[in-house]
């Protein structure tokens, strides 16, 4: 998978995205990222990206040349899908994640400021997402969340297949509680049937633990009552 992101914060992305599972993926050439400084497509020699807002108000605008030249800067661009991170687009979970880790090229636009120029989504975005109702100081955090919820869905990412797998198969429920050594810590003892070595048993309880625990702790992602 092609990922492209713009920011007028580069090093903000840089070393989350050379750690771990991301980084890995990278050196074996799964995922292509590349981090593009908005202002090198500054509209002057001072490396300005913003002006005031038509209409008067407080803060400041990102004018859209910037996006514009920086956009059609990526080879591919065209077929690339093109995405916003704004508290203001649709919210970023799993089943939109798993969708997204299908496309090829993902070029990530990361505002800051009071906005961005309307015109940038009319002209350039085919997509905005919101990682939830809180407002951050710039898309850069949300635009790792998204990375990092899309990629380990990508193929060849995650080594461990099955664990990505389970998510699927328990679709939308929480996961169950998992323990390992000591059996005892502090008075605190590992649940016996997964000391017992019963299968079918630890199986039957894992899927118990996480109907429980999203009753208990996420009701809204239960399926609705079936009418009598
Ligand atoms: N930019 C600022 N807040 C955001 C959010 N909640 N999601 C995505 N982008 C954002």
């Amino acid at each position: 998978m092609r990922l492209d992101v713009i920011t007028i914060f580069p090093h903000y992305l840089e070393q989350p995205l050379a750690e771990s599972l991301i980084g890995k993926a990278r050196e074996k050439g799964i995922l292509d990222i590349r981090v593009h400084d908005l202002r090198a497509h500054a509209v002057d020699t001072y490396g300005s990206v913003d002006d005031e807002p038509y209409g008067g108000g407080a803060g400041m605008v990102m004018r859209p040349e910037p996006w514009f030249a920086a956009v059609e800067s990526i080879d591919g661009w065209k077929q690339a899908h093109r995405i916003l991170l704004t508290p203001a687009g649709r919210r970023l979970d799993q089943q939109v994640a798993s969708t997204l880790a299908t496309q090829s090229h993902l070029i990530l636009l990361c505002g800051r400021y009071e906005g961005i120029d309307e015109r940038v989504s009319e002209g350039l975005i085919l997509d905005e997402i919101s990682i939830g109702d809180y407002v951050l100081a710039g898309g850069e955090a949300a635009a790792l969340v998204l990375i990092e919820a899309t990629t380990r869905l990508v193929d060849g990412v995650v080594k461990e297949r099955e664990s990505i797998e389970r998510e699927s198969f328990s679709a939308g429920l929480l996961d169950y509680p998992v323990y390992t050594r000591p059996a005892e810590f502090r008075g605190m003892k590992v649940p016996d049937v997964l000391l017992s070595g019963h299968h079918a048993e630890i199986e039957r309880w894992r899927s118990e633990q996480q109907q429980q625990r999203t009753a208990d702790r996420r009701p809204d992602l239960l399926p609705p009552d079936l009418p009598d």
